[in-house]
């Protein structure tokens, strides 16, 4: 019997799912879409899944029906706590297992149940057990899409044993402390594929919470789009030596520079000037096109990972009515200098001046010389 390509409409297995919030699974053509440029990194290695529940990881299906294509070793998924009835070993519910795929041995071209060894963890599963751990070491490349919550961990995890990776999360996770560091020295870069605003749409069980940002498709699977979802990789990819074509001017005009960062505001990536020497403060996203051969990443602004010059004292809301609230004491954003006190938003007020704060922006400069 050959796997079966994992599916929504395999209502046997989803019945029984709970409706855990991070159950949402990745799309294969999502996986096909970005694995397609990493072909060459994946000869004789090691991948290990380690957040993949074999029969419902799309990530399992592309590696073990592609496990010849790509050249690997060895294929490890393991499944955090099964939670459901188990198809491959009867009896064997509620217990965490990994599987192992050596690839093709007998002929069939698929990836076939006996060709597949399972194993029990003896704890959970989780990717911070000792179990999985022990497998995260023999590994030498990991794909996943990790729960969300866990996202600062797993990343730490895998710097912290050296492994190559390409993991999807939310691109807010960016500018968090575990992984801005690695973002700026260059160790860690995004992946190749993004939609426009980031939209990736996840499957999701049967009996999942009705929320925003869901859809049904005319089979009635539901999917679920999770914010800003980018892949994140130490893999290299001819993206990221593509210069982004740049075609405005600089005008003082129309770049304003920052009250609390040494740098001019760029608000949209498409928009970075062609001629300016200076540092640029651009939004995250503009790191989907970074070629670190064309622009060097000099900071953030966003405290605490980023120096702001100026600390402002409270930040003020202003109410349709026109009632004034002072909302937090916060500075965590470049600031801008305002005329007037904007309608409806958060602002800094300090001596009768007016700030606005802007979401968190990635300071570059443009490199005369490249590296
Ligand atoms: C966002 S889902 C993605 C599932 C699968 N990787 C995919 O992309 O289709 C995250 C998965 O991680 C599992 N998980 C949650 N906590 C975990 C942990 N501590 N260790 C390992 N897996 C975990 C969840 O059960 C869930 O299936």
């Amino acid at each position: 019997m050959s796997i079966s390509v994992p599916s929504a409409k395999s209502a046997s297995l989803n019945a029984a799912k709970s409706a855990k919030a991070d159950e949402f699974y990745t799309q294969l053509t999502d996986i096909e879409k970005e694995l397609k440029h990493y072909k060459k990194h994946f000869e004789g290695k090691v991948v290990y899944l380690n957040c993949d529940d074999p029969r419902e990881s799309n990530f399992f299906h592309y590696f073990s029906y592609n496990f010849e294509r790509l050249g690997l070793k060895k294929l490890i998924a393991a499944c955090y706590k099964s939670q459901d009835v188990d198809l491959f070993s009867a009896g064997a519910a509620e217990q965490a297992i990994y599987l192992v795929y050596e690839g093709d041995k007998n002929g069939s071209g698929v990836p076939e149940l006996e060709e597949i060894g399972v194993q029990h963890f003896k704890a959970d599963g989780d990717f911070r057990s000792p179990e999985s751990v022990e497998l995260l070491k023999q590994a030498d490349i990991v794909v996943s899409n990790p729960p969300f919550s866990l996202f600062r961990e797993y990343m730490s995890q895998l710097i912290e044993y050296d492994k190559k990776f390409l993991i999807i999360g939310n691109m807010n996770a960016l500018t968090y402390k575990e992984v801005w560091p690695l973002i700026k020295a260059s160790q860690v870069w995004l992946g190749v594929t993004r939609t426009g605003t980031g939209q990736m749409w996840f499957r999701v069980n049967e009996d999942a919470p009705v929320k925003t940002g869901q859809r049904v498709d005319e089979d009635g699977v539901r999917y679920q789009t999770v914010g800003n979802s980018a892949w994140f990789t130490n893999l290299d990819n001819s993206k990221r030596h593509e210069d982004l074509i740049l075609y405005r001017p600089y005008d003082p005009e129309h770049y304003p520079t920052y009250d609390n960062y040494d740098a001019i505001e760029v608000s949209q990536t498409v928009d970075i000037p062609l001629n300016y020497d200076g540092v640029m403060g651009v939004p995250i996203t503009f790191l989907g096109k970074h070629n670190p051969e064309q622009f060097e990443i000099v900071g953030i602004a966003k405290a605490p990972l980023g120096e702001p010059s100026r600390i402002y004292p409270k930040q003020t809301q202003v109410g349709k009515t026109g009632a004034r609230s002072a909302v937090r004491k916060l500075n965590d954003g470049p600031a801008l200098k305002v005329k007037k006190p904007p309608i409806e938003k958060t602002y800094y007020e300090v001596d009768g001046e007016y700030y606005i704060q802007l979401y968190a922006r990635i300071l570059i400069r443009r490199r005369k010389v490249k590296p």
